[in-house]
């Protein structure tokens, strides 16, 4: 069967590193509770002068580099973000003129933490039906420009980071083998960015009512998290005629260690399968899963033949899942 393939990886990361004890000089908290409810030790955090598209420049270049494709072969650029540099141009267009790209179609997705997963299965379509052979997918996050620095809450959860991977056709073994995405709107209430957009454009009350900054009901997206999670992982699984035993790698959103943790248990797949970042760069939304993967793979923790499985959840709310045959 005619398939896409990762071809190559990479990712950024910004040098600044805030600790949870970077948190309790001026908040009403303590690494023991981030650490606790979280597993989250530490994150990084960009420049005030670095925007999305900085990152996302420095994690394709990588991810070219790695995939041994030229960039005149790139045929499309999908950027999935929801802090882009602005609201329009899309980042992914500031990008194709920083690389140096042909004239391809470049364009922004937004599906938060599940952003990723959306914008491969875009990708992976145009391949299927060879309207595109090599694509370049970036997810990148400057989280900690939307987080609200007063609120304990949500800020000491969030990181800023980029990953891109390039991909093409593939007619062997490897390659993408089962993807469901979803959403459930109704649900949007749980995370928003409340102003900035034509619901609340920005005026002195949005800025005074602090609404330009994200809002998370933590505890009910956490509920919602370890279901949609657990259930469509099994899903793909199951569309792929694997379980949970054949998975080699396991890259899940890192929003939680514990929502990780239980997806695992109803994936079916050992706790140590589990490829975790949590605990050094937090949550830095779509950018998670592309900057795990390219870590693990550099690390020769993903092999030729080995069966990867990634599984996202966030705002919106979406979720997805996708396996793949390295
Ligand atoms: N330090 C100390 N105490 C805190 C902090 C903090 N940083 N933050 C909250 N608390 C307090 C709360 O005020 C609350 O106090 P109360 O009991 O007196 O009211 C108490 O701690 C418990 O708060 P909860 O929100 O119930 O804590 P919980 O155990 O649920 O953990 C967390 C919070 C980590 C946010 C968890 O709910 C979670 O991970 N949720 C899911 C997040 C997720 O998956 N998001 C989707 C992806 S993100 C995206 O799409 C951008």
């Amino acid at each position: 069967m005619f398939k896409a393939k990762i071809y190559g990886t990479g990712a950024y990361l910004p040098e600044r590193i805030i600790t949870n004890r970077d948190f309790e000089k001026y908040l009403d908290t303590s690494d023991e509770w981030i650490t606790e409810r979280s597993g989250i030790k530490e994150r990084r955090w960009v420049r005030d002068d670095q925007a999305t598209s900085d990152m996302v420049l420095e994690a394709s270049k990588r991810a070219i580099e790695s995939s041994g494709i030229l960039p005149e072969k790139i045929d499309m650029l999908i950027v999935a973000t929801i802090s882009p540099d602005h609201l329009f141009p899309s980042t992914a267009c500031i990008v194709q003129n920083k690389l140096n790209l042909r004239h391809i179609p470049a364009f922004d997705i937004s599906a938060a933490c599940t952003g990723f997963i959306y914008a491969m299965e875009i990708a992976r379509n145009f391949i299927a039906n060879k309207t595109a052979k090599y694509i370049l997918v970036a997810a990148a996050e400057i989280l900690s420009k939307i987080a609200d620095k007063e609120d304990r809450s949500t800020v000491v959860l969030f990181g800023d980071g980029a990953g891109a991977v390039l991909l093409g056709p593939s007619e062997g073994k490897s390659g993408i083998m089962a993807t469901r995405i979803y959403s459930d709107g109704n649900l949007a209430k749980l995370l928003e960015l409340p102003a900035g957009g034509s619901r609340n454009p920005p005026t002195e009350e949005t800025v005074k009512k602090r609404m330009h900054y994200l809002k998370m009901q933590g505890n009910e997206t956490y509920k919602h998290a370890v279901t949609k999670m657990g259930n469509v992982a099994v899903e793909v699984l199951k569309i792929a005629g694997l379980t949970g035993k054949d998975v080699k790698v396991f890259i899940p959103h890192q929003a939680n260690y514990r929502i990780m943790e239980s997806t695992a248990v109803r994936a079916g797949i050992d706790i140590e399968k589990v490829y975790i970042t949590i605990h050094k760069y937090g949550n830095m939304s779509a950018a998670t899963i592309p900057v795990a993967l390219d870590e693990a793979v550099r690390e020769g923790k993903i092999n030729p033949g080995d069966v990867v499985l990634l599984d996202a959840f966030g705002g919106g709310l979406t979720w997805g899942a996708t396996v793949l045959r390295w």
